[in-house]
């Protein structure tokens, strides 16, 4: 709570352009947030993504590119608070002390960490182990009570609350304890190409993912190109036809139609209709944030006051929550 408001807290990896998985899971349900009795804090996270190896030129473009599209999204810089990581030193300084506190044990049980490091064989690094405790302090700095998330994070937020916990029983209430928050309407929508993998923006497969800026054309090939079935029935059935259920998942998600509805709509019509109408609505829906983002990305000192402007709003907040825990630690505060 800050001035009688709740915190609201999420964040974002710079590690690509967002997909429209991104968007229906998070980035679409951020300027949804917004408003009386909160302050939202939405954090560019640059720390986080050089857990895989980036390049830099490519990230600083990222990272700009991931303001703007925030912008475009419907985030309201004047209410709320749109920062890069690290421009806040403090996202490093908590993170150290809370990897002071935090067990190995509970860092291997997280199934990312599995994940990714079978993904990056070749570069398991310590930063890659520890993600979720800068993850942590991303949260606990600014006190947040509300942390949107999808799905695959829910296990980095039940860390966190018990780093937190266990912080405040040995050194008193320095944390307020947050909470996961991820909206019913999220829906998850999985790889084009593989439907049992979330669709991501870091895919070698270009055709496994739709990214927000992908242009109309590009839209409607890798819809088309998307894997199905071949029984023919445009049908809601994760376990058996988890491609057809994943294009009725994007489709609902950009029309507002429920399942039954859509299933309806599709009755009698083949797969080409349901490619077809879904990337109708994808283009339809993606076509006034492109054009906002257009816009945004030709005013390059517009975006970098933006990430100025937040980067010291954000390092107050920030500070306040480091010189508490320094104090708790016995370090100079
Ligand atoms: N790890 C999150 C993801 O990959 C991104 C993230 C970084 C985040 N810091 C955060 C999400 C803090 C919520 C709160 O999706």
């Amino acid at each position: 709570m800050e001035n009688g408001k709740k915190i609201v807290l999420s964040g974002i990896q710079p590690s690509g352009i967002p997909t429209i998985g991104n968007y229906v899971g998070a980035l679409r349900n951020w300027p949804l947030l917004q408003g009386e009795g909160r302050l939202c804090y939405y954090c560019v996270a640059n720390l986080h993504a050089i857990t895989v190896k980036q390049d830099p030129d490519v990230l600083r473009e990222n990272t700009l590119s991931l303001t703007a599209l925030l912008l475009a999204c419907g985030v309201d810089p004047k209410e709320s608070v749109i920062f890069v990581q690290s421009d806040v030193k403090e996202h490093c300084e908590l993170s150290w002390v809370l990897n002071c506190a935090t067990y190995m044990g509970e860092l291997n049980r997280m199934t990312q960490f599995k994940d990714k490091s079978a993904k990056h064989a070749d570069n398991i690094n310590a930063g890659l182990f520890t993600y979720p405790v800068l993850m942590a302090a991303d949260i606990l700095l600014y006190q947040s009570d509300i942390v949107p998330v999808g799905e695959d994070q829910r296990q980095h937020i039940e860390i966190c609350r018990d780093i937190a916990i266990r912080f405040n029983r040995s050194h008193g209430e320095i944390f307020t304890i947050p909470e996961g928050y991820t909206p019913k309407f999220g829906a998850r929508v999985m790889s084009l190409q593989n439907p049992a993998q979330k669709m991501s923006k870091s895919d070698p497969n270009p055709n496994g993912f739709v990214s927000i800026i992908d242009t109309p054309d590009v839209i409607r090939k890798k819809l088309r190109k998307a894997v199905t079935d071949c029984d023919g029935i445009v049908k809601y059935d994760l376990a058996n036809k988890a491609g057809v259920s994943n294009l009725l998942a994007i489709y609902t998600s950009f029309t507002g139609k429920t399942m039954q509805e859509a299933e309806e709509h599709f009755a009698g019509q083949n797969y080409g209709a349901l490619k077809n109408e879904t990337a109708d609505a994808v283009i339809e829906g993606l076509a006034p944030i492109q054009a906002e983002y257009a816009r945004l990305m030709a005013n390059k000192d517009y975006l970098h006051e933006i990430m100025h402007d937040g980067a010291l709003r954000a390092g107050e907040a920030a500070a306040k929550t480091v010189k508490k825990v320094y104090a708790a630690m016995g370090f100079n505060a």
